[in-house]
């Protein structure tokens, strides 16, 4: 398996044991109901928003840390990239092109929940969406979430539409779990 796959499982396996920095950083945007309530929205074919910014947010804090870049503002940012409430499926014109609109709905509903959010995480969202959106984000820490959040969209997109790698998922995912408990 390589680094960057073992990182993605176990953004699917996250406990307050194995990631609590990762949840010291996170909680109090994680656990709330505009966060958890993306549970209700699919993002990828039949992978939910929420396992999504989940993923989006753990790989991004695992290669902040990595490079000594801020890690829990850039894991918050990432928590906060994808937090509109709709389906982007719809075909509602009011939230169309999607690509370019959701990072600004996303900024206005994290400035809701977190009214103190900093210009630094702010733009890791408003840019998350780049190279689409033709602006690059300001920081390292903004490419390391828009480059985290292609490689879970692609890997949920392959998981959920290709039986193969669906299994290899599943059973990733499993041997994970098995190998924790030892
Ligand atoms: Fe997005
Ligand atoms: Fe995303």
């Amino acid at each position: 398996m390589s680094k960057l796959f073992d990182i993605y499982i176990k953004s699917y396996c996250l406990t307050k044991e194995n990631a609590a920095e990762f949840f010291d950083c996170i909680g109090d945007l994680y656990f709330t109901e505009e966060v958890q309530g993306l549970k209700a929205f699919p993002q990828h074919s039949t992978v939910d928003r929420l396992d999504h910014i989940t993923s989006v947010a753990y790989m991004s804090y695992v290669y902040a840390k990595k490079y000594n870049i801020d890690y829990r503002r850039t894991a918050r940012a990432a928590i906060l990239h994808d937090l509109y409430y709709y389906d982007w499926h719809d075909k509602a014109r009011w939230h169309r092109p999607h690509g370019y609109k959701h990072p600004r709905f996303a900024v206005e509903n994290a400035r809701k929940l977190n009214p103190g959010i900093s210009k630094f995480e702010v733009n890791i969202i408003l840019r998350h969406m780049w190279p689409l959106t033709v602006i690059p984000p300001a920081t390292k820490a903004g490419f390391i979430v828009t480059l985290a959040d292609k490689y879970c969209a692609a890997r949920e997109l392959l998981r959920a539409d290709c039986k193969y790698f669906g299994k290899k998922f599943d059973e990733n995912i499993r041997s994970f779990k098995e190998n924790e408990k030892c």
